[in-house]
């Protein structure tokens, strides 16, 4: 393989894709963004943007879609509201309502057709220009001690090359991922060697793709000559495997408890879990679990 290493670069930009349905959460998403559904109080998206504002990620790019606006509108600056509550003197509301906005500056772009993960992240391209970026899934929810995306970056700035997230999974799980077959090269580290896209038999490992990745600019000349894969979209793990033929691939196997916060279960577990740490009410839902009757 001839990889060519440029310069490092430090990681700026992020790309949410955030225009997928949210059928799994149907009917609570036919009018609202599965984004916006709340974990204990902030809508699921504003935890994955603070994480990445935590790795010191400027620049917010979101591709929305259909019915989408919600998201917009909650990070914009909310004149009406914000006068409200400073007439009655709700300083720490206020503030909290404030604080996002003001890290990070946000761009969007629409996918207008439902054609993949890997085209949502193709059509970022003249927004993300020519230097390495990252993608955060929202559906990925991750509390870490150090934010998942700041892990990678360690990685990122010894190997200079494409980092994905991975976590191990039982095996009877490994169809619902991206899997990469790698080599191990320190601790919760691996030089990638394969990547497959939700195999339905024999995955390559048990090492399932999380949905962070720190990507080179390559990636949108891998999409270019990518087929169509898994329910005729344009994957993300497809594009990575082209991109495998020119440039390293690394995986990182992050510290910390990660939620699929996608899935109606892992929704509930992050609500508990994020609320049984949360000041107001951690102890009264302790109380109200331990007298469950199970
Ligand atoms: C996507 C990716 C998959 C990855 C997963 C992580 O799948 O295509 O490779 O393992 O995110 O959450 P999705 O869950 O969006 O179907």
């Amino acid at each position: 393989m001839t990889t060519k290493k440029t310069k490092l670069k430090k990681i700026k930009k992020a790309v949410f894709p955030a225009a997928g349905f949210g059928t799994r959460f149907l009917p609570a998403t036919k009018a609202i963004p599965k984004e916006m559904l709340p974990l204990v109080d902030k809508p699921l998206i504003q935890y994955v943007i603070e994480e990445a504002a935590d790795a010191g990620i400027e620049e917010i790019i979101i591709v929305t879609g259909m019915g989408k606006t919600a998201i917009e509108d909650h990070f914009d600056i909310s004149f009406e509201l914000e006068s409200l509550l400073k007439e009655k003197g709700k300083k720490l509301l206020l503030k909290q309502i404030r604080e996002i906005s003001d890290r990070v500056t946000f761009a969007y772009t629409r996918q207008k057709q439902p054609l993949g993960l890997g085209h949502a992240v193709a059509i970022t391209r003249n927004l993300v220009s020519n230097e390495p970026f990252a993608v955060l899934l929202g559906d990925d929810i991750i509390d870490a001690k150090v934010p998942a995306i700041k892990q990678m970056e360690k990685l990122y700035n010894k190997v200079n090359a494409t980092v994905i997230a991975v976590q191990k999974v039982p095996k009877n799980q490994t169809h619902l991922y991206g899997v990469i077959q790698g080599v191990k090269i320190g601790p919760g580290t691996y030089r990638v060697t394969d990547l497959v896209e939700k195999p339905k038999s024999n995955p390559p490992s048990n090492l399932a793709i999380i949905g962070r990745y720190i990507l080179t600019p390559g990636i949108f000349d891998a999409f270019e000559v990518t087929k169509k894969g898994k329910g005729g979209e344009l994957q993300l793990t497809d594009a990575l495997r082209t991109l495998l033929k020119t440039e390293e691939i690394y995986a990182c196997e992050f510290e910390g408890d990660r939620y699929d916060a996608g899935d109606k279960l892992g929704f509930l577990k992050a609500n508990i879990s994020y609320g049984l740490k949360h000041s107001d009410i951690s102890k009264d839902l302790k109380k109200f679990l331990k007298g469950l009757k199970l």
